[in-house]
């Protein structure tokens, strides 16, 4: 059976997003936070979003008044019983997703397929939390989700064959792209891109260049549309930080290694765009200062 009602658990920057993908393109969703305020500020994000979606003429007015009207916001897990799929955007903690995801086994019934948004954690972790293991997969979004077309499938071993067919579907009537890769630290996108991140870091630790000047090297020298360290306060210092530390954790190699200074800038709570301060400084809209 195609998948047609999703779940959303974790509601934030790319939970919202990924909600707004799945209204847009006519699934019926629910996102789950555990503080109104959150279900607030995720909805305040995605109504600031399909404004921008109708501006730039991708949608009209009335379809995106449509699509706001399909995502509903809950505090509760018991919500989630009649979902096909239930996507979780919750932090990258191990332990908090794996208790979301033991509580969701026994609110939904055997046939809702669960995936993670994880960018760094090992799937099969995840997926042991529950007893639907072959029913279990990431599915790994990158921000902003309704800008941003590709879609990592992640498989594990125990992912069947029919959930990874399903997921394909889904992502291709979600309006965006799916591969499908092994359950890897970093699947195929961080894995090439978390390099260039650290090195970046290492180089201006190094004195190789300034902040400024790295991005710009990047953005002309290999057409990147953000340099590496607009990148980092884009997605946050935090978010980095915590996928190196993952990364040198599974192949104790050095050069995955965070550099000192990440790791002084996430101590400090420099987490970039989200805090208003990172390796460049942003206003209350996000914008960064010149
Ligand atoms: N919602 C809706 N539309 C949005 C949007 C949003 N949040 N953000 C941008 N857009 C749209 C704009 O409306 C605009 O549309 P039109 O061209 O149709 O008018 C278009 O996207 C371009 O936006 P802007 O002109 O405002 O700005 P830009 O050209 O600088 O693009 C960007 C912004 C899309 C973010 C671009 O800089 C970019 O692609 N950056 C790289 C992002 C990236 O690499 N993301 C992956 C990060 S890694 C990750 O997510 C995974 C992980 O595990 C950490």
């Amino acid at each position: 059976m195609a998948i047609q009602k999703v779940g959303v658990v974790g509601f934030g920057q790319m939970g919202s997003g990924i909600a707004q993908v799945c209204a847009m393109a006519g699934f019926d969703v629910i996102a789950r936070e555990i503080d109104q305020k959150f279900i607030d500020s995720g909805m305040k994000r995605i109504d600031g979003s399909l404004a921008r979606v109708v501006k730039s003429g991708r949608m009209s007015e009335d379809d995106a008044k449509a699509a706001r009207g399909r995502v509903r916001g809950t505090t509760s897990l018991a919500e989630f019983a009649d979902r096909d799929l239930v996507i979780e955007a919750v932090i990258e903690v191990m332990d908090a997703k794996r208790e979301v995801f033991a509580e969701l086994d026994r609110v939904c019934p055997p046939s809702t397929i669960f995936v993670s948004n994880t960018s760094s954690l090992t799937i099969i972790e995840i997926a042991s939390a529950t007893k639907r293991p072959d029913r279990f997969a990431g599915l790994h979004f990158f921000n902003p989700p309704v800008v941003m077309q590709l879609v990592e499938i992640v498989r594990a071993l125990t992912t069947s064959d029919a959930t990874v067919e399903a997921l394909r579907d889904f992502v291709t009537r979600a309006g965006h792209q799916p591969v499908v890769c092994k359950d890897t630290p970093g699947f195929i996108v961080n894995r090439l891109m978390v390099p260039i991140m650290l090195e970046a870091v290492r180089a201006l630790e190094q004195g190789v260049a300034t902040v400024d000047d790295i991005d710009k090297a990047v953005k002309l020298g290999l057409r990147h549309p953000m340099g590496p360290f607009e990148l980092i306060d884009y997605t946050g210092v935090d978010i980095n930080y915590h996928v190196a530390n993952v990364f040198f954790e599974e192949f104790k190699d050095p050069k995955w290694a965070p550099p000192a200074l990440l790791k002084r800038m996430y101590l400090a709570g420099r987490l970039g765009v989200k805090t208003g301060r990172g390796f460049y400084e942003y206003d209350e809209s996000g914008k960064k200062k010149s």
